[in-house]
């Protein structure tokens, strides 16, 4: 039990070391009940989020990225790539910008973290 205690610990450990913030720019994406490259559903009030090509990884697939925004922070999942996007831009969908209390349709500056 305290093996495993010590095991869970340091996974924790290990994926804080390795998620580092970045700092991009955002544009607003309308889910439409389809699947994207992650292929899942994402919902028209999913809190998803999508990486650039080059960020984008399929391992990184349904893992929770917290996003901020004029200081407000939300939890989105990955759900997929952008083609629109380069580097660190990603796209966040409608429920996303709503939830940030970010302008829809706008280009808005935020940090996230990734693993
Ligand atoms: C950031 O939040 C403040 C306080 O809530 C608000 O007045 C301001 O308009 C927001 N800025 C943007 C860019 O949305």
């Amino acid at each position: 039990m305290i093996r495993l205690l010590g095991a869970i610990m340091a996974a924790c450990i290990l994926r804080t070391a390795a998620a580092q913030s970045v700092a991009g720019k955002a544009t607003e994406f309308v889910p439409v009940n389809s699947p994207l490259d992650c292929g899942f559903i994402v919902r028209p009030a999913a809190l998803a989020v999508l990486l650039s090509p080059e960020a984008f990884d399929p391992s990184q697939c349904q893992a929770v990225i917290g996003v901020t925004f004029n200081g407000t922070e939300v939890d989105m999942r990955v759900a997929g790539s952008c083609d629109a996007c380069e580097g660190n831009d990603i796209e966040i969908s409608t429920e996303g910008y709503q939830v940030l209390g970010a302008p829809l349709g706008s280009t808005i500056d935020v940090t996230y973290l990734i693993g």
